[in-house]
């Protein structure tokens, strides 16, 4: 189960070179199971076929005003009035002209007549067409008539030139596509995530750390911002890409991690602390790399901040402070221990013990225990719907004083 599954997601595609890249999102929506409707303006047909959309969709391409006339189905309505979102990728100078000023002259531009759906729109265009007055302008008309734009990125173009007007990564305009689709129920909360392991050095070369991958925490953060939050994501070392509509601050130590929320905990609605924070750090770091003959076979450690400890000591009222542990046995019991020491609302047990969840999986099992004594046993299921899950208990304490 994803957000797209079950939706209808009608895609405009126009003429420009990066209809090629469409017809991937138009795959990869299909694969999480959206049911995906191409419509095509003339000029997109010239660079991509009808039949490969079809074929990558697997469903009906509709190219003409008139397609269907015959069997009395009329497309431009049905579709605009059947979406979920609608989606103009790639937005050329034309489409986007033609938009502006409520032209109905292609399937495309009807279609968004009709659509009172979440309404997205993709640029991608010549970088000195993009920046022109006339295209910032009738940018500017469509957001205030409700149009979410998305800027392009910037980078080489098939032009030649280099600058903004790249048609955005699928990476990044799901995440778009996704939030359209999702509940704002955290519209404008501001939500710090912590992600990841914390390292602490031994040496130049060495260092303490575990085996946290960061995924449950970015999955986190995806989510949130998914449902309108303004997130701040602070991570230690992860090979993760930072999450697109999401604040990345990068940490490598506890003590810097602590630094980081700290700064950011007297503004947070809700704070989340997925991170595996090093409880013990070496005493000294050496300033060299120790030849492994010199290699000491004891180390004297010394203790990290408990961040989280720290911050439910100081926690602001209306503020939903959220834990994990991470155990290997008698999760209910060690998990209530914890939620009361450090003043929690809301922690998550991951059994460490199985191999399919915690660490490093793809997936997670996890027993959600509550201020109020609520507990919830979430299924094994993906780190991103896990997160949900996890946010729709933050909403719900939220609303209980
Ligand atoms: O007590 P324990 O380390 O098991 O608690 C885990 C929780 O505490 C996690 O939410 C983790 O992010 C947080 N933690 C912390 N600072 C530490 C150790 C753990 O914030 N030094």
């Amino acid at each position: 189960m994803t957000v797209f599954t079950g939706k209808n997601v009608v895609v405009g595609v126009c003429g420009s070179i990066a209809a090629f890249k469409v017809a991937g999102w138009v795959s990869t929506l299909t694969k999480m199971e959206a049911l995906v409707d191409v419509a095509m303006t003339p000029a997109a047909e010239r660079f991509v076929t009808p039949l490969t959309f079809a074929s990558l969709s697997g469903r009906k391409v509709y190219s003409a005003m008139f397609d269907g006339a015959a069997d009395g189905s009329m497309a431009h309505i049905d579709l605009g009035r059947e979406a979920d979102i609608f989606v103009v990728a790639p937005a050329t100078a034309d489409i986007i002209a033609k938009l502006a000023h409520g032209m109905a002259d292609t399937l495309v531009t009807t279609v968004a007549l009709v659509a009172r759906c979440p309404k997205l729109l993709f640029p991608a265009m010549n970088v000195q067409m993009f920046a022109s007055l006339p295209v910032q302008e009738n940018l500017k008309k469509l957001r205030e008539s409700g149009w979410t734009v998305v800027a392009p990125a910037s980078g080489s173009m098939a032009c030649g030139e280099v600058g903004k007007g790249r048609l955005v990564e699928w990476q990044d305009a799901q995440e778009y596509l996704a939030a359209a689709l999702s509940r704002q129920d955290l519209a404008g909360m501001r939500v710090v995530v912590t992600a990841g392991p914390t390292r602490e050095a031994i040496d130049p070369a060495r260092f303490l750390s575990n085996r946290s991958s960061g995924k449950m925490g970015y999955a986190l953060a995806t989510a949130a911002a998914r449902r309108g939050a303004v997130v701040m994501l602070i991570s230690g070392p992860s090979s993760l890409p930072a999450p697109p509509l999401v604040t990345l601050k990068r940490v490598e130590t506890a003590r810097e991690m602590h630094d980081a929320v700290m700064a950011e905990s007297a503004h947070a609605g809700v704070i989340i602390k997925a991170a595996a924070v090093s409880d013990y750090r070496p005493e000294n770091i050496a300033p060299h790399k120790v030849k492994k003959e010199n290699i000491e076979t004891e180390m004297r450690l010394v203790q990290n901040p408990d961040i989280l400890f720290a911050l439910g000591e100081k926690k602001p009222k209306g503020q939903i402070l959220v834990g994990f542990a991470a155990e290997s046995r008698n999760l209910e019991a060690e998990g209530r221990r914890k939620l009361t020491k450090k003043n929690l609302d809301l922690i998550c047990v991951n059994d460490i013990s199985a191999s399919d969840a915690g660490f490093e999986s793809e997936t997670n099992r996890i027993l959600l225990l509550d201020r109020d004594g609520g507990e919830e046993r979430l299924p094994l299921i993906s780190k991103l719907e896990t997160a949900d899950r996890i946010l729709d208990r933050v909403v719900a304490l939220r609303c209980t004083p």
